[in-house]
């Protein structure tokens, strides 16, 4: 198993690098440099209130979205992500920014300890977070043990359903996975460039994901002890999977007129119980 999530660090390496230098600007670092915010509408409609939180926000990538939430009025916040250049670069953001965050290197499964057994208010995980980890069962005892008596996770992530399909050009949808990936027999993927449109090619270009029931997740989290606040399923994401998806907010993504609807992301609030 620390073979294949390996193989993703080194990926995401790759990415960090590139996303953190990305002439795209798809993470727009400008608007967080300037003490804005990097939320999208959807996470900004659905996460609650947040002002005078204590927030852990898990796979934070290059951490514009961690430093996005203490702009937005959390009290605290930490990041924690498994590539070092990724944390690398949410350190020099945050220092460009002027703005008060911490950020740990360590996988999901190791957080606990890599954060000294400190409790939060809230624990943050959103775009394309889970579908890196072999076990959701294991990710939600996690996500419980961070969390204090009382305190909340948001999650937002693409739906299980979605990444089951590939598009084709006229729209049409393929179904190629299966809807639930065996920890031990992950989807194998190659890509050559990240998805962000930049033109620089990746290094190590192979990765390893996991699907998981929306089921899974649901009683993973009620089997950790968390109570379901809501569980929602939308028909939009933040980045164009298919090719027949159209723009229809800020980097906000939906199937083309006239093509059949499928559930593209899916979010949960959900309470640690007291
Ligand atoms: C698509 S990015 C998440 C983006 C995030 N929503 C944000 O705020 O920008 C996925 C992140 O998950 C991290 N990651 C993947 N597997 C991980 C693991 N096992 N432990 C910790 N981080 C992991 C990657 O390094 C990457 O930064």
């Amino acid at each position: 198993m620390d073979d294949y999530l390996e193989t993703n660090r080194f990926n995401w390496d790759d990415r960090a690098g590139l996303h953190a230098t990305d002439p795209t600007d798809r993470y727009r670092i400008e608007r967080v440099l300037a003490g804005g915010s990097s939320l999208h509408a959807l996470e900004a409609s659905e996460i609650g209130d947040i002002a005078d939180k204590d927030i852990v926000h898990l796979q934070c990538h290059i951490g514009l979205d961690t430093l996005s939430l203490r702009h937005l009025g959390a009290v605290s916040v930490t990041g924690l992500d498994f590539s070092p250049i990724a944390i690398a670069s949410a350190r020099d953001f945050a220092r460009k920014a002027g703005t008060e965050a911490r950020f740990v290197e360590a996988s999901v499964y190791d957080a606990v300890a890599a954060l000294e057994n400190r409790t939060y208010d809230m624990v943050y995980v959103t775009w394309g977070a889970i579908h890196w980890l072999p076990d959701i069962f294991r990710w939600a005892r996690v996500v419980a043990d961070l969390l204090r008596p009382g305190g909340r996770l948001y999650l937002l992530d693409g739906h299980p359903q979605m990444f089951q399909y590939k598009g084709e050009g006229d729209g049409h949808l393929t179904l190629i996975h299966g809807w639930r990936t065996p920890a031990d027999a992950p989807l194998l993927f190659e890509e050559t460039h990240t998805y962000t449109g930049d033109e620089r090619p990746l290094i190590h270009q192979r990765m390893y994901e996991w699907l998981h029931p929306v089921s899974d997740v649901v009683n993973a989290l009620l089997q950790a002890g968390m109570r379901l606040d809501f569980l929602n399923e939308h028909e939009v994401l933040t980045w164009r999977h298919y090719p027949g998806m159209i723009e229809t907010g800020e980097e906000q993504f939906e199937q083309g007129p006239g093509l059949p609807r499928i559930p593209l992301s899916f979010s949960i609030g959900a309470t640690k119980a007291a």
